[in-house]
């Protein structure tokens, strides 16, 4: 059987996306058809729409998605239907040569479901990040899914697909934030908050959070900020140093991507710092850094 559901599809390059009918087939072998009930907009949404991440269009967008297993292939176990799931772009695959290092979390062969969603027309999609969860059902691969508890709120819940598993673990894992380290985390949306928060978590002593906007320096300020720099105000390389002392931080987060805010948080860190990339950059974006500071 063929499911029938309203999804957010993105036609082609910058044009507005709009709502479609989108055909879903059954699940196969490995797969689980999702009913999704809530869906986080990360800011990666924006950059398929606008043709930064590949020209595989149209795009079925959404991947921070949390919902209720509907129905499984023949062969799947690990879920089954009535199933509470987060759904997760990097279902890892066990196997790959990064697997085999132990470092699952830069899996090479990330499972997707194998059948395609289509547009009515039968125009095959390509859901984000292997997701496409702006919509009321999805396909995804049954190691896609991850189940938790049925008490939390999808709407929360969903953003531990994307957005807080990316800057927790840029701050916790990727970062190595440690007692007492300093923090500064550039861009403080869905990806820069959970930056602040894991740094907050791994015990920093102060966490700089830098934005232009106000209200996003606002927010990381619940999320456990200790100070906030204005970029449009401050010069936030000085702010930074001067907030720490004159040295700089011992980790910066990059959670904006634009490569003049990579270039800021290299300069604003203390020497032997570490200089964290989370935000996703389009193909062409380049920076230039003196070798002598690295
Ligand atoms: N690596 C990953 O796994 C991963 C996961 C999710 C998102 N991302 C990427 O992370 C980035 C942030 O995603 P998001 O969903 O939090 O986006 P968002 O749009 O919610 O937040 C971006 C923030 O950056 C701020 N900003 C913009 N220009 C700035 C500048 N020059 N200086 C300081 N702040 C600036 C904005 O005001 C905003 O608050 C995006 O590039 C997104 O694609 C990466
Ligand atoms: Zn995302
Ligand atoms: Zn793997």
């Amino acid at each position: 059987m063929t499911h029938e559901v309203r999804a957010v599809v993105a036609r082609s390059k910058g044009a507005p996306v709009a709502l479609e009918t989108v055909l879903v087939p059954d699940p196969g072998p490995g797969e689980a058809l999702v009913r999704v009930q809530a869906c986080g907009v990360c800011h990666t949404d924006l950059h398929y729409r606008e043709g930064g991440i590949n020209d595989d269009f149209p795009f079925l967008l959404g991947h921070e998605a949390a919902g209720v297993v509907e129905s499984v292939g023949p062969d799947v176990t690990s879920v089954a239907p009535g199933d509470f799931v987060v759904l997760n772009w990097r279902a890892v695959c066990g196997e790959c040569r990064s697997c085999r290092r132990g470092r699952p979390w830069y899996c090479f062969s990330t499972h997707n479901a194998t059948q395609k969603m289509t547009l009515a027309d039968g125009t095959v999609l390509s859901p984000a990040l292997g997701i496409g969860a702006f919509a009321e059902k999805t396909l995804v691969a049954a190691g896609q899914c991850t189940k938790v508890d049925s008490r939390a709120r999808p709407e929360a819940a969903g953003l531990l697909g994307c957005g807080v598993m990316a800057g927790l673990g840029a701050a916790m894992f990727t970062g190595e934030v440690g007692l007492g380290d300093s923090v500064a985390v550039f861009g403080c949306g869905g990806v820069g908050c959970a930056a602040v928060a894991g740094s907050v978590l791994a015990g920093a002593s102060r966490v700089i959070a830098v934005d232009l906007d106000p209200k996003k320096l606002e927010l990381a300020l619940r999320f456990g900020a200790s100070h906030t720099v204005n970029a449009t105000a401050d010069d936030p390389v000085e702010k930074v140093r001067e907030l720490t002392g004159g040295n700089g931080a011992d980790v910066c987060i990059e959670a904006v991507g634009n490569p003049k805010v990579m270039e800021q948080a290299f300069f604003a860190r203390d020497l032997a710092g570490t200089l964290v990339q989370v935000g996703v950059p389009t193909p062409d974006m380049r920076i230039d850094l003196p070798m002598i500071e690295l």
